[in-house]
């Protein structure tokens, strides 16, 4: 598939505007910086997709914060179904042995990945562990998972920008927005 030069043509409905998530952040920011008050809380962001979300949170939480990156790749799924069997391509670059971590997810879709990597994280004995998740779209949920901060509860549709892609295209897009189904099925 490839995607229309103007990125926008492809996408059916604009769901979350670029001011509705800067807001909605911005809230997750100063509720964070509240529960963790006195805390040094580490942020583990899951590449490629939260990079944005990342960016913009860590930049709202008034602490003394560290972060670090994973990236991980499912595979054995298809475009855009995940199958839960994940491969860790870049670990923490750091221990988390002792602290406070929130494992920050661009969504939550069968939980499947999320499920794995709180597991493996967990394994690594760190004081706290928390899910802060842009998007949750809990229709599809396949493993329950206790989601401390979420951003917006969204349909069942598949959505692409603000870090979300299909095919490793549209990520730049600075709203949310549903696919048209024709962009895929192409
Ligand atoms: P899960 O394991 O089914 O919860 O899927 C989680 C991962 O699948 C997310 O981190 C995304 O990378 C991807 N994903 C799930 N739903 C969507 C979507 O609607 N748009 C883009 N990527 C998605």
């Amino acid at each position: 598939m490839k995607a229309s030069q103007d990125m926008k043509a492809d996408v059916a409905e604009v769901l979350l505007t670029e001011e509705q998530i800067a807001a909605r952040v911005a809230e997750l920011g100063r509720q964070i910086s509240a529960d963790y008050a006195g805390h040094e809380v580490t942020l583990v962001s899951v590449l490629k997709g939260s990079l944005p979300f990342m960016a913009d949170l860590m930049r709202r939480i008034d602490l003394p914060l560290r972060i670090d990156l994973m990236e991980v790749s499912s595979y054995g799924g298809t475009a855009t179904e995940s199958s839960g069997l994940v491969r860790i391509l870049k670990d923490l670059s750091a221990p988390i042995d002792g602290r406070d971590v929130l494992l920050v997810e661009d969504i939550i879709d069968t939980g499947l990945t999320l499920n794995y990597l709180l597991r493996y994280l967990k394994g690594k004995n760190p004081r706290s562990i928390k899910v802060c998740a842009l998007l949750d779209k809990p229709a599809r949920r396949l493993v329950e998972i206790p989601l401390g901060y979420v951003g917006f509860e969204i349909p069942d549709a598949f959505v692409v920008g603000y870090g979300l892609d299909f095919g490793e295209v549209y990520r730049n897009l600075r709203f949310v927005g549903v696919l048209r189904p024709a962009a895929y099925e192409s």
